[in-house]
């Protein structure tokens, strides 16, 4: 059983280290490893502003870069009315490194929801669909 409490504040420790001076929007992830290592990701911007790479995808990039492919849960939080929605870039990058683990969604004032990378993006384009293109 997921220790949510633990992981939310481990995200909430990232987002205290986003690097987001344009949008002043920080945002926080805490990725657990079924062996119980817990990588961290932070919103982090750029002058270029398209460059600026999300907090959920810097979690699962530092985790996948470091060897983990076993996931428990992911949690991310911002301050948000609502828990906080990943965009859909983050959600077709979930979808394929993790598409069945569960996310949980929060926001400074104590709100969650768990949900999955499935549920986040329902029919979404996925490594199977592929399979049957040639190759470039
Ligand atoms: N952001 C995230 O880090 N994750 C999301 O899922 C939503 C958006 C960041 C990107 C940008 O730095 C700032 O929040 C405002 O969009």
């Amino acid at each position: 059983m997921v220790d949510y409490t633990q992981l939310i504040a481990a995200a909430r420790a990232a987002h205290a280290r986003a690097y987001a001076p344009y949008s002043g929007f920080n945002v926080g992830a805490a990725l657990l490893t079924t062996d119980g290592r817990i990588y961290q990701g932070c919103n982090i911007e750029n002058a270029a502003y398209p460059v600026c790479l999300c907090a959920e995808r810097a979690a699962l990039g530092a985790a996948w870069s470091a060897g983990e492919r076993s996931f428990a849960a992911l949690a991310v939080i911002a301050d948000t009315e609502r828990p906080v929605p990943p965009c859909g870039m983050c959600r077709q990058f979930l979808l394929e490194l993790m598409p069945d683990t569960p996310v949980v969604l929060a926001n400074l004032r104590g709100d969650q929801l768990v949900t999955s990378p499935r549920e986040l993006l329902p029919d979404g384009f996925a490594p199977a669909d592929l399979l049957d293109k040639p190759k470039a």
